[in-house]
């Protein structure tokens, strides 16, 4: 089933099964078992140069859509036509919603396994709280307010009657809250290289 016959979801379960038919269940299947999976093929590696590698191929992909998101993506889905923006929203919603929640814990998990493997949790350094800290913050906003606005999106563009009011409104909900996640996200790439430099 496409989205051009769904409707408003009634339950948390409907809405990820219409969410995985819009986005395709490939899609939907990759997005979730990808992210998941490369930190523990990292970590049962026993190679710290693999999980280096995981760890940096899913914090870029996550930092770089966490910036394209705030700067370009938001402003310019804000000034569609509401007909245009429900026709964009239809494809990247979807897709948005089921690949950044498993790729904020991939980067996470990811790091935690990096910093294990490396030996730096025996003594942590300031930069390594500081860098769970913000973790923990990041995904408190990703799976807590984020997440509700973009399934609230979500709701309204399978609905037969999107309510564009409250769409509009979500949307730029999300926008103002993605730009405070764009700046823990620099916060925490500044931690990055303090753990480094070993500070
Ligand atoms: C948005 C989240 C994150 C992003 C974008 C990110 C990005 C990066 C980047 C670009 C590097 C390579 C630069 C370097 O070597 O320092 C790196 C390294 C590293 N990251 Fe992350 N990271 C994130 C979260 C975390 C978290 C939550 C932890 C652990 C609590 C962590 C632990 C590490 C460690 C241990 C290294 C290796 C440091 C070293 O080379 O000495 N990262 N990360």
């Amino acid at each position: 089933m496409s989205l051009a016959d769904a409707h408003r979801p009634t339950s948390r379960r409907e809405r990820y099964s219409l969410m995985a038919d819009a986005a395709s269940r490939p899609f939907a299947a990759g997005a979730v078992a990808i992210p998941l999976a490369l930190p523990v093929v990292g970590y049962l590696s026993g190679d710290v140069r693999v999980m280096f590698a995981v760890h940096l191929f899913l914090g870029a992909f996550w930092f770089g859509t966490a910036v394209l998101g705030a700067v370009v993506l938001g402003p310019v889905m804000g000034s569609l036509s509401e007909g245009a923006n429900v026709e964009f929203a239809k494809g990247f919603v979807p897709r948005m919603n089921l690949l950044m929640e498993p790729i904020s814990v991939g980067v996470v998990g990811s790091g935690i396994g990096l910093a294990a493997m490396m030996g730096l949790w025996a003594s942590p350094s300031p930069t390594l709280w500081a860098a769970l800290a913000i973790a923990v913050a990041l995904l408190v906003l990703g799976f807590g307010p984020l997440h509700s606005f973009t399934a609230g999106m979500f709701d309204e563009i399978a609905a037969e009657d999107t309510d564009h009011e409250r769409l509009a409104e979500l949307n730029k909900k999300y926008g103002m809250l993605s730009l405070v996640e764009l700046v823990l996200m620099i916060a925490i790439v500044g931690t990055m290289v303090g753990l480094r430099w070993g500070v």
